[in-house]
């Protein structure tokens, strides 16, 4: 606890960089070598490339640190060459221009700065200086509207748009209460994304230091601070969001088409703290009649916490246990931290020590701290041959049967004044060693890294899931990510929707905090809710924390345990739609759930509105986040909308009340959605009744088309074509709704064998209204919905409703 000694005038931190600054100076020359674009100023040298067609990556040299060799080696997170194709360089009296398909470079020749044009040359950032101190420090500054909104930056707390803040990007393993004060959490993304009036772009900076953006200090302008390393930057053209976080996607890298179990619900706490309990805890679930894919084991399920090891007393056979719970569709995910008991009798710990595999102090011994079992030593995951070793570690788990891992303290967290390791400590990387203080936001990455590969080798062609808790830019590629310690507070429910929308736009698709609360006593009323939202986020997961009321559906008595149950299987429910949304992110890099300003770009209240999601494009979620609430505010963009539960519907453009007792989330579909549902069933593991249903929400005008997306859920066969894709088209006229299914890919058996379409406020009085029903379908009409029912399409099925 701090008291007012906290804010005594000797205490006040000032982050700025000292005042004696030098910057490029004037243009003296501009040429080009190999694909690098190269600015000489007067007093450094910035490098460019071209990434793309809407990618420009700019490095800086000042001309203090470097000689003339210009080392464009980025980190990990690119995942992206740079072009050779080079544009040409065009000369005015005041620039230079550099011009590709959808951006014009204007490279200043008085002072060396840049400005981002798109084609119809509007100026679209303003990059007016760069600047250094002796200790290297740079300082970038932008120039905005005054009408400029942010988005993205990772995990923060704080809500959806980031003006007016400041945020570090610094790992920290952050037990204190995450409050808008927090400037730095455990996963670092140093992308901002840049939403101007007219047009959105991307900034990423690719420096895994210490790192700070601050859109707060300055008037119309924001500006960013590296510490250590360089200042090597991409601008990432728009111009609308989506367009930046495709490219921005297809620089870091998308995720891979998880598990289908690894979307199920999972459920935790630390710990569950034997066998016993574990399988107790997995027969309630299917007593109860509660879906549940995943129980995770925290560290009780070490012996003394030893990484790769059970507890002989408390788990004296994980194998017969791991088959039990296989039996009732549930599988584990155990705990793995990087700190290593030392420990001379702990083959890990030898192993660790012989092959050269850890992290070393400057005096060449390994660097210990205390984490869970007490002094440990952490692997150097920048080198190769130690990701190998401790990926190949994993056969541990995977032969009794596991297929996912969490990766936790992994920033890595150590029990001491500055939670992580010295910053001097000295990583190997592959035989060009850095220290610690300037790759530290990597290791998190590095770590989930080693972590899919090694399962992915030791899989035996079955996907895997990672989960961790810190990560970096690019970190979607290996993992996906919970929000770590919150609390079971209201403010907490309510921040995890902006945190997880931003850590959407920011490249993490897969990602949710622990449903619930984990620290602290969560109520009943709290938990109904919190699961109402988690239903529907990208990652469920409730996990507690073990001196905190437990949380499990039905700790809170019948009532709240009926409210879960409903919500965990509206999930299941929902999941050909999540699992298509997820086959969407991997391909595309668009997220799960969305904030209404990624849909409607243009809608000023979309700017900053964060009590309310969107599930994909066409669902839109408004959870209840304050207690003893029955109703709310909901914004429902233009459009006409439909009430999820009642089928009324609403015009939108206008904000409208939501009646929600304490069973009821309020949920809309848009107006010629196509959403597709099954009946839940209590685990991936097990097979459904065969029959998917879609909800086809007519307005008499509707123009839309969703992509449905299924495969085996658990294997690498669909990168082989062995999967469906169907393009639902909804195409509405006065005459008549068509809707067609194009079938784009048939190469999966398939588990739906029955489709049953409601086509919902569309009424027929005769049958020869129908044209085009596949053979062998049915036709039912009731109150307003029409009901078609057919077998799976083995082919394109073009169906037209006329409208008399
Ligand atoms: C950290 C994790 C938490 C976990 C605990 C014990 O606090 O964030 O999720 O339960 O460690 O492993």
């Amino acid at each position: 606890m701090l008291n007012s000694g906290a804010i005594s005038p000797v205490n006040i931190e000032n982050h700025q960089i000292s005042k004696e600054l030098f910057g490029m100076g004037g243009l003296t020359g501009i040429s080009q070598e190999e694909n690098l674009l190269i600015v000489q100023g007067e007093h450094g040298i910035l490098a460019l490339n071209k990434m793309s067609e809407g990618i420009i990556r700019i490095k800086l040299f000042p001309e203090l640190l470097t000689s003339r060799v210009l080392d464009m080696t980025g980190t990990i997170a690119v995942v992206k060459e740079a072009e050779h194709h080079f544009p040409e360089i065009q000369e005015t009296k005041e620039a230079y221009l550099w011009e590709t398909k959808h951006v014009i470079l204007e490279i200043s020749k008085s002072d060396c700065s840049l400005r981002f044009m798109d084609k119809a040359g509007n100026k679209v950032v303003n990059n007016s200086l760069l600047l250094w101190d002796e200790k290297m420090a740079v300082s970038g500054t932008f120039n905005v509207s005054p009408d400029t909104h942010y988005y993205g930056l990772g995990e923060k707390t704080g809500f959806l748009d980031k003006r007016g803040e400041r945020y570090e990007m610094w790992n920290s393993d952050v037990f204190s209460p995450h409050v808008p004060e927090i400037e730095a959490l455990y996963q670092s993304i140093p992308f901002l994304i840049v939403h101007e009036p007219q047009m959105a772009y991307g900034i990423y900076l690719d420096n895994p230091g210490r790192t700070f953006f601050d859109m707060r200090s300055q008037k119309d302008i924001y500006s960013i601070h590296t510490e250590t390393g360089s200042f090597d930057y991409y601008f990432i053209a728009g111009p609308q969001i989506k367009d930046v976080l495709k490219r921005y996607t297809s620089l870091t890298g998308r995720m891979q088409l998880p598990p289908q179990w690894a979307l199920g619900y999972h459920q935790s706490r630390y710990s569950y703290l034997s066998q016993d309990e574990v399988l107790q805890l997995a027969h309630t679930f299917r007593e109860k009649d509660i879906p549940c894919d995943v129980i995770h084991l925290d560290i009780h399920h070490m012996n003394e916490y030893r990484v790769f090891t059970f507890d002989p007393v408390r788990f004296p056979d994980p194998a017969a246990m791991i088959q039990e719970l296989r039996e009732l569709g549930i599988r584990i995910v155990p705990i793995v931290d990087p700190g290593v008991k030392v420990d001379s009798n702990y083959e890990i710990y030898n192993e660790g020590i012989e092959g050269g595999y850890l992290c070393l102090k400057p005096d060449g011994e390994p660097f210990e701290g205390p984490v869970w079992p007490g002094p440990s030593v952490f692997p150097d995951f920048t080198d190769d041959k130690t990701g190998e070793w401790w990926g190949g570690l994993h056969r541990f788990y995977t032969e009794a049967g596991i297929e996912g891992i969490w990766n936790d303290m992994n920033e890595p967290a150590v029990f001491s004044p500055t939670m992580t390791m010295d910053e001097d400590t000295i990583h190997n990387n592959n035989g060009s060693p850095v220290s610690h203080g300037t790759v530290h936001n990597l290791y998190g990455l590095l770590m989930c890294k080693a972590t899919a590969e090694g399962l992915k080798r030791n899989l035996d062609g079955r996907r895997s899931f990672v989960l961790t808790r810190a990560g970096y830019a690019g970190i979607q590629r290996y993992a996906a990510v919970w929000t770590g310690d919150n609390r079971s507070y209201w403010e907490h429910l309510a921040m995890s929707i902006p945190m997880v929308l931003n850590l959407g736009l920011s490249g993490v698709a897969f990602a949710g905090p622990d449903v619930g609360g984990f620290a602290y006593h969560a109520s009943g009323e709290l938990l109904a809710r919190w699961i109402q939202m988690g239903a529907l986020f990208p990652f469920f997961r409730n996990h507690s924390e073990q001196s905190s009321l437990r949380q499990e559906p039905w700790s809170f008595g019948p009532e709240i345990e009926e409210i879960c149950r409903d919500y965990i299987k509206l999930r299941y429910r929902m999941m050909p739609l999540i699992y298509s949304l997820f086959r969407e992110a991997a391909e595309t890099g668009m997220p799960i759930i969305r904030p209404l300003i990624l849909e409607y770009p243009s809608d000023p209240e979309a700017y900053n509105l964060c009590d309310q999601f969107l599930l994909g494009s066409d669902l839109l979620a408004a959870p209840i986040y304050r207690p003893g609430s029955t109703f709310r505010a909901v914004y429902l963009p233009e459009g006409t909308w439909y009430d999820y539960w009642t089928g009324e519907g609403v015009e939108g453009g206008r904000s409208i009340v939501a009646l929600a007792p304490v069973n009821i989330l309020p949920l809309y579909v848009k107006g010629g959605a196509i959403l597709p549902q099954v009946e839940p069933v209590s685990s991936t593991l097990m097979e459904g009744n065969g029959n998917l249903q879609l909800d086809i929400y007519c307005t008499g005008s509707a123009d839309n088309i969703f992509e449905l997306y299924d495969d085996d859920g658990e294997s690498y066969a669909y990168e082989k074509g062995k999967y469906n894709l169907f393009k639902l088209h909804l195409l509405e006229s006065s005459e008549a709704a068509e809707f067609s299914i194009d079938s784009a890919h048939l190469g999966y058996t398939g588990k739906w064998t029955q489709w049953t379409l409601h086509f919902k406020n569309l009424q027929i009085t005769e049958r020869s209204q129908i044209k085009g029903l596949p053979d062998g379908g049915t036709v039912e009409t009731d109150a307003g919905v029409l009901t078609l029912t057919f077998p799976q399409p083995k082919d394109n099925v073009r169906l037209r409703v006329e409208i008399k």
